[in-house]
């Protein structure tokens, strides 16, 4: 019914309203020029993106339904990425939990609260795998993986969308950005990409592939180049790969400009050579420039874009709108709507941004714990830093709709849960993160010293990433790691939160402190989170979904590398401490390292404290052969050994031994979060098809192959015990 309703309309449309329905224009903030209102009716227009005044989009819908020729409702797209708002971690923090219903949940209460406000289609998910945290854009991502990136884009998807697009409160998706954005060269924004094809099949390709098997609407194409070819102009993979290979039948949207951005790249001569290139590659709607509007009409005339390629277009803007149901309903009842930014939104908040909140240390000189605190014995309690006390800056990047007035910071959510009898004392310490006056730290250290503990909130604001804002350098910036030192010897025990949008080399800081939070940017409810965890109302159970490195010269450092000819080995470690000041004299063993770093990470992919130690046993396959078309039974019973109730959130990684092509160390397969009380024993179980092996080969094609494989039940991504089986053909 939606094709046969589909080609009706295009029928009724002319070539100049068919050419309409392909561009996307800003809006007018609130208000609508005489200019767009004219363009509405007069056709030219399908889509605005970036007005999200509800009264301002029912008007505008009201002017393309009942005053332009054609009556087609408008698509309404805002980037809502990590909530509308009410703010959730962002991505990146919520990747830390593991958890895809916990993504799921967040982009279901951004959904409702964008719907409420006449949004029908959000930019999100981000599915570019980040692993280089120079990169401003990872923390729009969900980390260095591609299958925990799938597992979550897809529950994003869901949460978006939910089971039908039609229902109030669902809005359509936006896989983004098509493909290879992340690994823009030296983390520098829009940069080249240089992906070997095997790169691109086996790690950035797949969580765009979930995202379509999880229904997206739609997709975006990336600003970079892959090999040459812009994305935006790439027919090889939108065509080839996301329609015919995936059977994608939604609608593919440029990013802002960049059909435009063909000339610019030097692929094109004019913009009519790029509206040209961005169609036969399959770009549907172009985002603000204005090419297509320009020049399809003369590119159809002359026979270089064919007739049935823009009515393809067309019908997957059309097929989109009937799909979201804006015929019937083109601006939802507010009244059918949660209140946005109620009570519920904020536990979900609250509840999401404590399972995003990595613990990576937690140890006194004595080697007892630090944390939890135990607020009944707290006198004076030290809250201190930039990010201590600032309720917008905890959102992070992308929030334009963010409500800073929902938010609750550090030191008001610490200042509410403790008793009459702690007080709690506050210096800032710095202006901003990025501030070199270090005339605040007196004051701080005043605060600190007289403390029974000093809770220090350092990172970066939340301008220091997102689009366009790339570092080269990744240390805490300003003069935080002075603050640091000096609040460490006043001799009081520190807990160092750590807020930011990207992972930081941390080496010089992390191991002065007694117990460090990652905390990315948390959201509204990043006060009423951390304390949670601080005071033991509930333990963490966040897990890095990137590496972190020591240094900022380690990147591009990720857990899933190959093995090399020459691997750093344990006698690399070993003789590095001997090296200095004599190393560029010597040679010690001719290995893969640096010889200024450990040629570890700081902390390993995977890796997070909870307030309990779990105990593995070695994994167990429960048949060491397996055919092909198998499947591999794996176990492992695990322990809590602490006095805290856990949730344990237990991986699956394997590494083929030999291949056809080399293989990376370790690629994560699986993983649940598993609730353990204290004492308590669990047997975790992983069915994972042979199938799941599967990785591109010399010519290209995908699949498993046979051969020798380790599989590891684990904590994290770098630990040892594992367990052997073979695949046979
Ligand atoms: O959705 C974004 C995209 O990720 C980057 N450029 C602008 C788009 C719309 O705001």
């Amino acid at each position: 019914a939606t094709e046969a309703r589909v080609a009706a309309l295009l029928q009724t449309l002319t070539i100049q309203e068919k050419i309409g329905q392909l561009q996307q224009v800003q809006g007018g903030g609130g208000h609508i020029p005489d200019t767009l209102a004219q363009a509405i009716r007069d056709g030219a227009i399908g889509s605005i993106i970036n007005e999200v005044n509800a009264q301002t989009v029912a008007r505008l819908q009201a002017i393309a339904m009942n005053e332009s020729r054609s009556g087609i409702p408008l698509l309404i797209g805002r980037d809502v990425i990590h909530g509308f708002a009410t703010v959730f971690p962002i991505p990146l923090g919520m990747a830390s939990s593991w958890n895809p219903e916990a993504v799921e949940r967040a982009s279901r209460i951004a959904a409702h609260e964008a719907s409420a406000h006449g949004v029908n289609w959000t930019f999100a998910p981000m599915l570019d795998i980040g692993r280089d945290p120079r990169w401003g854009r990872v923390a729009e991502g969900f980390g260095e993986d591609p299958w925990l990136t799938g597992v979550l884009g897809a529950a994003a998807v869901r949460g978006f969308q939910g089971e039908d697009l039609t229902a109030p409160g669902s809005i359509a998706a936006c896989a983004k950005h098509f493909v290879g954005y992340g690994a823009s060269e030296s983390g520098r924004d829009y940069n080249s990409t240089n992906i070997a094809p095997r790169e691109l099949r086996d790690v950035h390709l797949p969580p765009f592939e979930a995202a379509v098997q999880a229904g997206v609407a739609t997709v975006m194409t990336s600003f970079s180049d892959i090999d040459g070819v812009p994305a935006t102009a790439n027919r090889e993979l939108l065509e080839d790969v996301l329609r015919s290979l995936w059977g994608f039948n939604g609608m593919v949207v440029s990013d802002w400009d960049s059909v435009r951005h063909l000339s610019v790249h030097g692929l094109t001569v004019d913009d009519r050579g790029s509206a040209c290139q961005a169609a036969l590659a399959g770009v549907d709607m172009e985002m603000a420039s204005t090419t297509y509007a320009a020049h399809l009409e003369s590119l159809v005339a002359d026979g270089v874009v064919p007739m049935a390629l823009l009515d393809r277009m067309v019908a997957n803007v059309l097929r989109l709108k009937v799909r979201l149901g804006l015929f019937e309903q083109p601006v939802i009842d507010q009244a059918q709507l949660p209140l946005v930014g109620n009570e519920a939104h904020l536990i979900a908040a609250r509840e999401i941004a404590r399972e995003s909140i990595v613990l990576l240390t937690n140890t006194m000189h004595d080697g007892s714990y630090l944390l939890p605190l135990d607020a009944s014995a707290l006198r004076r309690l030290a809250v201190i830093g930039p990010l201590a006390d600032d309720a917008y800056e905890q959102l992070g990047t992308w929030i334009f709709d963010g409500d800073a007035s929902l938010s609750t910071t550090v030191r008001q959510a610490l200042q509410s849960a403790v008793s009459s009898n702690t007080e709690v004392v506050y210096a800032r310490g710095l202006a901003t993160t990025r501030s070199h006056d270090t005339s605040g730290f007196a004051d701080a250290v005043l605060c600190a010293s007289n403390a029974d503990v000093a809770v220090l909130v350092l990172g970066e604001e939340a301008i220091l990433s997102g689009e366009a804002h790339c570092r080269a350098d990744i240390s805490l910036p300003g003069a935080q790691e002075a603050l640091l030192d000096a609040i460490v010897a006043t001799g009081t025990p520190v807990v160092l939160v750590v807020m930011a949008g990207r992972p930081l080399a941390l080496e010089r800081v992390a191991h002065k402190v007694h117990a460090l939070f990652y905390a990315w940017h948390p959201g509204s409810q990043a006060g009423p989170a951390l304390t949670d965890l601080l005071f033991g109302q509930h333990s963490p159970s966040a897990r890095l979904p990137v590496t972190l490195p020591r240094v900022s010269g380690q990147i591009p450092m990720y857990y899933a590398h190959k093995h090399t000819g020459k691997p750093a080995t344990p006698e690399t470690v070993v003789d590095m401490q001997d090296i200095h000041p004599r190393a560029p004299q010597l040679s010690i063993g001719n290995t893969s390292f640096h010889l200024d770093v450990h040629p570890s990470p700081l902390f390993p992919f995977g890796y997070g404290l909870t307030y309990t130690w779990v105990d593995y046993d070695a994994p167990t396959v429960h048949r060491a052969e397996v055919p092909l078309d198998g499947t591999v039974e794996i176990s492992a019973t695990i322990t809590n050994r602490g006095a805290h109730h856990v949730t344990e959130v237990v991986q699956l990684y394997i590494r083929d031994l030999v291949g056809s092509v080399t293989r990376p160390v370790k690629e994560l397969k699986g993983f649940q979060r598993i609730p353990l009380a204290p004492g308590e024993r669990r047997t975790v179980h992983f069915s994972l098809p042979v199938k799941a092996l599967a990785f591109t080969h010399r010519d290209l094609s995908r699949r498993a192959e046979a051969g020798r494989f380790h599989a590891w039940v684990a904590a994290h991504s770098a630990t040892q015990a594992h367990v052997e089986f073979t695949v046979h053909a």
